[in-house]
């Protein structure tokens, strides 16, 4: 039987289930950080507390990434330092545990943080997914991953910073239109190919120079195939090249560099 479906439900099993089955790339990628200094100024004790707090939010707050994900996209947040100026955005919050831990990155860093979700869950497509890279089945039908924005919104003044975090409710496609700030960095974890493109659409031009995007679905061969369309980015952004993708095609979450 296949364990982490038999897990599925039986907290703390489950946790602890993934944080040894992760330890393996989690604790190499939070001694990196913790022992190493960023270009936002932190001291080793704020690193070693956000670390603490992301497994604790972990625990609190059910999150489908692994830590050292969230760890290396903090890490890469925290190096872009004051030349990069911006907020940072995140697309795709789900109970709204990696929007907490990303609160806790935009106080050390002293950015605003702004949350668009539907918090309806995934909106009408007709995609056709399947396995992911890891050989893994993935299904996104209209609804799943719903979750409300006061839970979300109660979990963010619970376990990070609430009074930085700006929500806005309501599908990409209707709400990243209005939005018009420099962001730094932005964190897209939304699953389908229509929603990757209009995240990408919407904040890109957005990006300060030096900025970044990060997908966290590029374990999905449909992002990889959006992400390695070379008309994608000349039609839809005005690029004359694709830029670098380092790691795409073999890691889960790729970078994006303006
Ligand atoms: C995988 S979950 C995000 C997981 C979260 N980042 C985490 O690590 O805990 C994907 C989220 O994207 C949202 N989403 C996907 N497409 C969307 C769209 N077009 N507009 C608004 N929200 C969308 C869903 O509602 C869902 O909350």
């Amino acid at each position: 039987m296949n364990l982490r479906r038999y897990l599925k439900g039986k907290w703390p099993l489950l946790y602890i289930y993934r944080k040894l089955y992760y330890a393996p790339k989690d604790v190499p990628a939070a001694l990196g950080f913790i022992f190493h200094g960023t270009k936002s100024p932190t001291t080793f004790g704020q690193r070693l507390g956000l670390v603490a707090a992301f497994y604790k939010i972990s625990y609190r707050v059910d999150c489908p990434h692994a830590e050292h994900e969230l760890i290396a996209i903090g890490r890469q947040i925290l190096d872009l330092g004051a030349g990069v100026p911006g907020a940072i955005v995140e697309a795709g919050s789900f109970h709204g545990g990696s929007t907490t831990k990303l609160s806790l990155v935009a106080k050390l860093c002293d950015r605003p943080l702004h949350v668009f979700d539907s918090f309806e869950g995934m909106p009408e497509n007709r995609e056709a997914h399947g396995k992911s890279i890891y050989g893994r089945e993935h299904h996104f039908p209209k609804g799943s991953h719903a979750v409300g924005l006061d839970e979300v919104r109660g979990n963010v003044a619970k376990y990070g910073d609430v009074s930085r975090t700006e929500f806005h409710k309501g599908f990409f496609s209707d709400t990243m239109p209005h939005f018009r700030e420099p962001v730094a960095a932005a964190c897209v974890n939304v699953d389908l190919v229509q929603s990757t493109r209009d995240c990408f659409h919407y904040l890109y031009p957005l990006l300060s120079p030096g900025g970044i995007i990060v997908s966290q679905d590029a374990h999905f061969p449909w992002i990889i195939a959006l992400l390695r369309d070379d008309a994608f980015w000349r039609d839809e952004l005005g690029l004359s090249r694709r830029p670098e993708i380092p790691g795409l095609g073999t890691l889960k979450f790729v970078t994006v560099r303006k």
